[in-house]
């Protein structure tokens, strides 16, 4: 089908929501490693990375021999004829978090990932301090998913609007303000729920002091601290888990995203002392834990070691922090730069929706979630000289140079 075609199709089959990104939509082909070609065959720069899912990159040979090998042999028999691909994840799992983390949960996605953690902090809480103990704590500005639990920790109205009512149990507390939280945790609190690095939310990380009060206080008051690194975590940090980037360490981790290079798969880990307290039965999946998906997130952590990918994401995203920087001190419309490792943003003066829709036409694809931030989450292969064509495209949108003092 052209181009055209597809998106007549488009406009007339799927829900009108799904066709309101940009203007003139890219229309997607095949994809190699860090770039990617629509059906006209024009190739693009990828810093966007199927929103965050592919860290690895695109269609990377070791993730596609492990899909045709699995397919052959099992793609599905559910979780309740266990698989030896999701016992030896879980496994893996388990061996890069020692003492830290003992059982995953697997999902489909990442607010399926939440869903489990509020669901588990819940169970944990009741079980040490009766029915009140169900209070969440969660953070203005954050986004954690779009199904009701998800969306009631969700601090940003333009996803709420609309669908209230929503979980009433919720308190939501600034990024970083200690003393708001000292004042929001209480007995009743069963669950303290946060990305260490707001993603979606604009690129906005949690000061390390904050991330110390949230777990003493919910070690005091017998709470979870549930941290969702489902974009923020699995390398992007230049660590494998974010809380080990800030050293605080969670109860619970939600996860999802690049674990299997694009293919559906979320989970929620947890210390043994909190995964006990969900009986059989009461939570459950059909696709969650398949062979198909675990094979390839066992691969995804593979190549994450053997190729040393962590090493990357640090070289690489320090020069484009010094990049973007650059920018910061060049241009007027450049304001600030935020995040760290392949997490990245820079906040501008100017609206970043069309900086992103030109960036297409130039053959980069950069990302934008909130009105002013160009955000780069890209492919953990990216080297400096991807970062330089991002940079030298960046540049041409960003309007008049800062006058230098003489
Ligand atoms: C931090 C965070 N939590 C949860 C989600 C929801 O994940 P999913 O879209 O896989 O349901 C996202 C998705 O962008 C996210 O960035």
């Amino acid at each position: 089908m052209t181009k055209d075609e597809i998106l007549k199709k488009q406009k007339q089959y799927l829900f009108p929501s799904v066709s309101t990104y940009y203007s003139d939509p890219l229309v997607t082909d095949h994809a190699s490693m860090q770039h990617l070609w629509d059906v006209d065959g024009n190739k693009y720069l990828d810093f966007f990375g199927g929103i965050v899912t592919i860290s690895v990159g695109h269609a990377n040979p070791r993730v596609t021999s492990k899909i045709k090998a699995q397919v052959d042999k099992l793609q599905h028999a559910s979780m309740v004829f266990p698989n030896e691909a999701v016992v030896a994840l879980a496994e893996k799992i388990a061996q890069i978090t020692p003492g830290e983390i003992s059982q995953s949960f697997f999902s489909n996605s990442g607010t399926e990932a939440i869903e489990g953690s509020i669901k588990l902090a819940r169970l944990a809480g009741h079980r040490v301090g009766g029915a009140a103990k169900s209070r969440l704590i969660a953070l203005e500005g954050s986004y954690h998913g779009r199904t009701f639990g998800a969306l009631s920790l969700t601090g940003q109205d333009k996803h709420r609007k609309g669908f209230e009512p929503l979980l009433e149990d919720v308190t939501f507390v600034p990024r970083n303000d200690v003393e708001a939280l000292r004042a929001a945790v209480n007995d009743n609190t069963c669950a303290i729920v946060l990305e260490p690095i707001f993603g979606e939310g604009g690129i906005f990380e949690c000061s390390v002091e904050f991330l110390q009060e949230c777990r003493a206080l919910a070690d005091r008051h017998k709470a979870a601290l549930v941290f969702d690194e489902i974009q923020c975590g699995l390398g992007r940090t230049g660590t494998i888990f974010a809380f080990r980037a800030f050293g605080v360490t969670p109860d619970i981790v939600a996860i999802a995203k690049p674990i299997a290079a694009g293919l559906p798969l979320g989970a929620f880990l947890a210390k043994e002392e909190f995964a006990s307290a969900i009986s059989p039965g009461q939570h459950g999946t059909t696709f969650g834990g398949g062979p198909l998906a675990c094979r390839v997130a066992l691969e995804y952590l593979a190549i994450v070691e053997e190729e040393n990918l962590l090493a990357n994401v640090n070289k690489v995203g320090g020069y484009l922090t010094q990049q973007l920087q650059q920018l910061v001190e060049d241009y007027a419309a450049a304001k600030e730069v935020r995040g760290r490792g392949l997490i990245q943003g820079i906040e501008l003066e100017i609206p970043s929706r069309p900086i992103v829709e030109q960036g297409i036409a130039q053959g980069v694809l950069f990302n934008s979630t909130h009105d002013t931030v160009v955000r780069f989450l890209p492919p953990f292969l990216l080297q400096e000289q991807h970062v330089d064509k991002g940079i030298r495209v960046l540049r041409k949108f960003l309007g008049r140079k800062r006058r230098r003092a003489a």
